[in-house]
């Protein structure tokens, strides 16, 4: 069977979603897992954007050593220079170099000949050449480029050096079937493209990004470029975890295999969404929280009788617990050591010693307590690892006689305890404007969400918040069993995050 490169762009053009920043430490954090999914090519950044990408591409180029590390760079002098400057320490490194083909493009935004931007994508790819053997072009806009325009742009940066040639659908306006022509084309008329690897790149606009790259495998692209839980600029990226699953499920279909540990799909799936702020579609294929869950008697009956009834795949492939069992307040240190393993944790005997004391009290909370519920929790006392400010002790007073007060109580950088109190329009107001008043970042809300983690009186609630400062979006997270105190937290989450880039300039 072929095997099929998977090259996942969550932390560059994921990232480019509306809303979806991340800090250096989380985009190592995101690339480490998904070193450990298997993915062959992480494209890391798009270094010359801001000192800061350049510097997550930097320490992912240092720090995850099995895949391939990837840096974006326009069809640019300064842009090549640059991604080499951040993946050079990189055990496999590849520049990634663009430029629109579309006339749309030419004509409207560039203001340039097609003779022009073939002659600069051949000069940029030999640039980029100089420094390193592993270089992608995509001429983007392409499936709304003519096919004959294509091929010459092809074959031109193919001779300059390009060892991927992409092809991006790059808003999204593409069908199966012409899309896949346009593959064909490709290797139909392009006369060095044997010397290259020819990758897709969809975007969702029509909502066909995994149906025009599937169709794509079929006419022998051999790499496809994709997201996790597909997130991306607009309506986002082709979804990682269902070409995969597709892939894998219907290997009778495509005869084609990828090197993805699909067991590690669910917790990668997780941790994105943690990070990013944004949460997964219930029915979203694969991932979503109903994926696997059957609802009508019917189906439940055929599934306890023989799961292949009405289930296609084994949730188990994809990571997702097998297991029902609940914890509660008797479970040991043992019991949740063992569930935190299955559910793939493994935590250093600090976070460990940790978590457990934070699972003991939320056990005092709460009668049963599910795999969702650890992973919320573990989710939280992560987010206490890089605390600037400190949440110590929050105090509401509410109700619809008097007027909202809130007490709060912070610890400092410094070790300093620092309390306020505040009133509001309603406890959660009066509790940011507490805050507020210590902290004294400017900053205004803009998203505000909250949702409980599973059934029952006694779930934990986790509020999503995203707080904007000069016009960056910062977003923050919180749970507890206390609607209020998750509020809270979710918002020093997000001001710890605004803080600690203001320090990192
Ligand atoms: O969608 C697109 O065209 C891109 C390119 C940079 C490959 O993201
Ligand atoms: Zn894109």
């Amino acid at each position: 069977m072929d095997r099929v490169i998977i090259f996942d762009t969550t932390l560059r053009d994921g990232e480019q979603a509306a809303g979806g920043t991340l800090n250096i430490q989380e985009k190592l954090e995101i690339a480490r897992q998904l070193e450990r999914l298997g993915v062959d090519v992480i494209e890391a950044g798009f270094p010359i954007s801001s000192p800061s990408d350049f510097e997550a591409v930097r320490l992912i180029a240092n720090g995850v050593r099995t895949p391939i590390i990837c840096a974006l760079a326009r069809a640019h002098p300064d842009d090549i220079d640059s991604a080499w400057g951040a993946i050079r320490e990189a055990e496999h490194p590849r520049i990634h170099v663009f430029l629109s083909a579309s006339d749309i493009h030419l004509v409207y935004q560039l203001k340039k000949s097609r003779e022009q931007i073939l002659q600069t994508s051949r000069d940029m790819v030999a640039r980029a050449r100089k420094y390193v053997d592993d270089v992608e072009f995509s001429p983007m806009d392409a499936s709304r480029t003519e096919p004959e325009y294509i091929h010459q742009i092809l074959e031109a940066v193919i001779d300059a050096g390009a060892t991927t040639v992409n092809i991006p659908d790059t808003v999204g306006y593409a069908i199966p079937d012409e899309f896949g022509s346009l593959i064909e084309g490709i290797f139909q008329n392009v006369p060095n493209i044997n010397q290259a690897i020819v990758s897709v790149h969809c975007h969702n606009d029509l909502g066909l990004a995994v149906a025009n790259s599937l169709e794509s495998l079929k006419r022998g692209a051999r790499q496809v470029e994709c997201t996790i839980n597909g997130i991306g600029e607009r309506a986002g990226n082709a979804s990682l975890e269902e070409i995969v699953m597709a892939i894998k499920t219907r290997s009778d279909f495509f005869n084609l295999t990828t090197n993805i540990n699909t067991r590690q799909i669910y917790k990668t799936s997780r941790l994105v969404s943690e990070l990013t702020g944004f949460p997964v579609q219930p029915n979203k294929a694969i991932v979503g929280v109903n994926a696997f869950r059957h609802e009508s008697g019917i189906h439940q009956d055929g599934v306890i009788k023989m799961p292949i009834t009405y289930e296609i795949m084994d949730p188990r492939t994809v990571g997702i617990p097998a297991s029902s069992l609940v914890l509660g307040k008797l479970s040991g240190r043992h019991a949740f050591k063992e569930r935190l393993a299955e559910l793939g944790y493994s935590l250093s005997d600090e976070d460990f010693n940790r978590a457990f004391s934070a699972f003991k009290e939320l056990a005092d909370k709460k009668k049963e307590i599910t795999d969702r519920d650890i992973e919320s929790l573990i989710a939280q006392e992560l987010r206490t690892v890089l605390e600037v400010y400190h949440l110590d002790r929050v105090q509401v007073s509410c109700g619809d006689r008097g007027i909202p007060t809130a007490a709060v109580r912070l610890i400092a950088p410094d070790g300093q305890v620092l309390a306020d109190a505040a009133l509001g329009t309603g406890p959660i107001d009066a509790v940011y404007k507490a805050i507020n008043r210590i902290v004294g970042v400017p900053n205004s809300l803009i998203e505000f969400s909250i949702k409980s983690v599973t059934e029952g009186i006694d779930a934990i609630g986790e509020v999503l918040i995203r707080i904007d400062s000069e016009g960056i979006t910062y977003t923050g997270r919180g749970a507890d069993t206390d609607i209020i105190v998750a509020s809270a937290r979710a918002y020093m989450n997000a001001l710890n995050r605004l803080l600690a880039a203001k320090r990192s300039g």
